[in-house]
Order: C-alpha cells, then sequence, then structure tokens
C-alpha cells in the first residue's frame, strides 16, 4: 500500500507528507498550502538560484530583477564588471525600487527620490535636514547585499549568508555540463509560459526520457510502442541533481543510423522548437549527405562535419569525449534549473511558483547557442510570455510536454489518486529531487 495519503510528518517532525520511499510521492507536496508555505520558508531563502543569464546584463549599470515566491533580487552589473545582488527594497518605506530590466547610472526609488550607487551606497537623501542623523546612518541606508556568484554563463544568488559555496552546491551535476560547453552558450530565443501546475510537477516532466514513447510520437521515428525505453540511462546524484544520457556504445559516433534516419531526426527537432538541433546545423548534416557512401555510418561523419564547419566558423565547440554522451540527454541542477545539451546548443528551463499559488508556476525556456568568436548577441531579453497553445511561438514539442503538466495537475485531485507509483530505473531522478527537498524542509 503506497503511503501516499499519509500526512506524517518525517523524523524530525517538521515535513509534512515526507517522502517515505523513493517510489512514490505524496500528491500533497503538488498542491497542498501548508506543504508550499515550508518551501517558502525553508527552501528558497537557502538555496542557490539561477538569478539571471550573464548576457542580460552585459554593461555596467544593466540590471535586472529576480523574483522568488514574495522575494525580489536586484541583480546589478558593476562598473568594473563584477556583479552585485541586492535585496529589491527601499530602506525608507520599503517601495521596491526596480521593477523588470533596464540600465541606470543610479538607482532611484519612485517615491521620494532617495538614490544609491550601483554598488548599494546611499548618494542621495531628499530633504535629509529633516530626518533624525541617526536614520540617516550610511550602513544603515545602503542597500542590503544578497551572496551571488556565477556559473555556466549564469548569475546564481542565494539569500543564505551561511549557505556552502555554490560550486560545492552544484556539484557534481555542473562538470558534466562544463564538459559540454554551457559556459560558451548564449541566448538564441528565451520565452516564458505559466503553467497552472505545481513548479515541481512542471519540470519532472523534463527529468525522464520515458515519455517520449507516448508524448512526442515523431521523435521514435515510427517505431511506436517499440521505441526501445533504455536507450538512455538515468543517474541521480548528491544535492537533488540528476541526470539522463545516452548509453554507453549508444553515443553518437557509434550508433549506426543511416543518413535518412538521421536528418529526419534532426529536421524533427529544429522544426519542432528550434532548439538543441538549429538550422544551421541541419545545413551541414544536408551538406554531407551525398558524401557519405550509404555503406558508411552515418552520425560519425555528421558530427564530423559539424566540427570542422565549427573551426571554420570560429565557434568554439565542446571537446570530443565523454561529455557528449549528454547531447540529447539532460541535466537537473536542483531547486529548478535544467538544460538540455546537444552540439554546442542547449535547451535550459528554470521554474518558479507564480503568484504565490502552489497550483501555478512561471516556465522559462531558453533556446542557447554558440556563437562565432566575435559575434555575441546584444542584450538578451524575454520575447514574451505565450499561452500553452501558441502554436507561432512554440514548436510542437513544447506543446506536446506542456499539454500534459496541467492534466497531470488536475488528474492529482481525483479522490482515488494515491500519489505517484514511479519506475525503480526511468524516474528516480523525480524522487530524487523530493528526497532533497525533504532535507531542506527538515531543517
Ligand atoms: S520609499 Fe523610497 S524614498 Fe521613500
Ligand atoms: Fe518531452
Amino acid at each position: 500500500m503506497p503511503p501516499t495519503e499519509n500526512p506524517r510528518p518525517d523524523a524530525a517532525g517538521k515535513v509534512p507528507f515526507a517522502m517515505r520511499d523513493p517510489l512514490h510521492v505524496p500528491r500533497e507536496r503538488y498542491h497542498d498550502p501548508a506543504f508550499y508555505a515550508l518551501e517558502k520558508q525553508n527552501l528558497w531563502p537557502r538555496i542557490w538560484q539561477m538569478a539571471c543569464r550573464l548576457e542580460e546584463i552585459p554593461r555596467p549599470g544593466d540590471w535586472v530583477e529576480y523574483e522568488i515566491c514574495d522575494q525580489s533580487i536586484l541583480v546589478v552589473r558593476q562598473a568594473d564588471h563584477s556583479i552585485k545582488a541586492f535585496y529589491n527594497t527601499c530602506p525608507h518605506r520599503a517601495t521596491q525600487l526596480c521593477k523588470g530590466a533596464g540600465r541606470a547610472r543610479q538607482i532611484v526609488c519612485p517615491f521620494h527620490g532617495w538614490r544609491w550607487n550601483l554598488d548599494g551606497t546611499n548618494s542621495f537623501v531628499y530633504g535629509a535636514q529633516g530626518f533624525h542623523p541617526d536614520s540617516l546612518r550610511p550602513d544603515d541606508i545602503r542597500l542590503t547585499e544578497c551572496r551571488v556568484d556565477t556559473w555556466g554563463a549564469c548569475v546564481w544568488i542565494n539569500m543564505d549568508p551561511d549557505a556552502r559555496p555554490l560550486r560545492e552546491a552544484l556539484s557534481p551535476a555542473a562538470a558534466h555540463l562544463d564538459a559540454v560547453g554551457v559556459e560558451n552558450m548564449r541566448v538564441w530565443w528565451w520565452k516564458e509560459v505559466v503553467l497552472n501546475a505545481n513548479w515541481k510537477l512542471a519540470q519532472e516532466a523534463f527529468f525522464e526520457g520515458y515519455h517520449v514513447m507516448q508524448t512526442h510520437p515523431q521523435l521514435t521515428m515510427g517505431a511506436g510502442s517499440d521505441y526501445p525505453a533504455d536507450t538512455v540511462e538515468h543517474l541521480t546524484f548528491d544535492n537533488g541533481h540528476s541526470l539522463f544520457r545516452g548509453r554507453e556504445g549508444t553515443n553518437y559516433g557509434t550508433e549506426r543510423t543511416s543518413a535518412d534516419e538521421f536528418l529526419e531526426r534532426a529536421r524533427v527537432l529544429w522544426e519542432g522548437q528550434d532548439a538543441m538541433t538549429l538550422e544551421r546545423d541541419l545545413h551541414v548534416f544536408e551538406g554531407i549527405r551525398d558524401k557519405v557512401s550509404p555503406d558508411e555510418d552515418f552520425p560519425p561523419a555528421a558530427i564530423a562535419a559539424l566540427y570542422e564547419y565549427a573551426r571554420g566558423a570560429r565557434i568554439p565547440m565542446p571537446p570530443p569525449g565523454e561529455g557528449l554522451r549528454l547531447w540529447g540527454g539532460e541535466v537537473f541542477l536542483f531547486p529548478n534549473y535544467l538544460m538540455l545539451p546537444m552540439y554546442a546548443n542547449s535547451l535550459a528551463y528554470r521554474v518558479r511558483p507564480h503568484n504565490d499559488d502552489p497550483e501555478w508556476c512561471r516556465f522559462e525556456i531558453w533556446s542557447l547557442t554558440t556563437y562565432p568568436e566575435g559575434q555575441e548577441p546584444g542584450r538578451a531579453r524575454l520575447e514574451g510570455r505565450f499561452a500553452t497553445d501558441d502554436a507561432e511561438n512554440w514548436g510542437v514539442i513544447p506543446r506536446q510536454d506542456m499539454s500534459n503538466i496541467e492534466r497531470q495537475q488536475r488528474g492529482l485531485h481525483a479522490r482515488s489518486y494515491r500519489g505517484s507509483r514511479l519506475s525503480t530505473e526511468w524516474e528516480r531522478a523525480i524522487s530524487n529531487m523530493h528526497e532533497e527537498l525533504d532535507r531542506y524542509l527538515g531543517r
């Protein structure tokens, strides 16, 4: 009997609907207000989280606001190109100083016009003579800093001054992404969708390749339910992280695939999401189609052509090797950031609660690529928020994924439903995430 309806707290007596075993996730973890409140209190203020991409703030004075639950953090590029993060609140009467993104020489409060330098020191108090001097001590009216660090071409923040260093927290998953060159990737496009689903439920849809057969039939190349469930291996790590990747012996370079099948799959990926495989890659592959004899294995020739093209175009490609097994796979960085690398490209997802409601989330998708040296794109901006069924803005692959997520959230509420029953092979990353979550919630 799955212990999914069991609201008993964990051993420490703090976590309701705690994980009891790795195969069952109590449904309340996806909608219960008290569980959500505990995440808000014990997870988000203590964890490193991806606040923005570096190319969102390329120049001194560039700032972006990062919101998580009821907290707002301002990330600011400094005059010396370093980065600082501040709580986005006025020390006078609490007005949020900045909304969205912008560029400024000074941060100015929109209410009474107090001002701050980019480093957070106060530079102006209007009518200062009307305040008691003790109210305006410089250290008290500077902006309060939040911890900040960078990795993977992103800025990460942590509200906990005692948290361990970022790299330690992202270990060991980040090293797998280093091997595929995520540091060199920049935004190709960036969009978001608001989903009527819990933030964890939404990201779990990308933790496994198990759903491909039914959700994305076009990716099985006609195999249907004969499509093997074990083409990828799923690994779970400490700290809640996980990945799936090609099994040894099925990675690019050794898998025997015809040119037709390889090109068809590349085209379906490009047309279906304009991510992971881009038009540029498809052109390279199609360019060698007639140069590879039918007896020859096509993928190694295609990948060799891609490397040759990248060399000529001065596009830094990841070094060939073990890391390339991640092409077509996924890496999850606890608590809410995922990457799906391929060639010199990647998809990246960030999922956050929305409107302080456990049943809504804000889901952002980046298509990343590596640009030729010296041709970096300009400042990255969110293109907009688009509905789940907006076929102009979402390719068929993300629409297929999103359609199931909201149905799942509805299904959770069925009176008959007792909680998920996970595969030991394909879905262990889900419980691994929940187990790490309980470590935070139980503290
Ligand atoms: S609230 Fe910001 S200056 Fe008054
Ligand atoms: Fe999917």
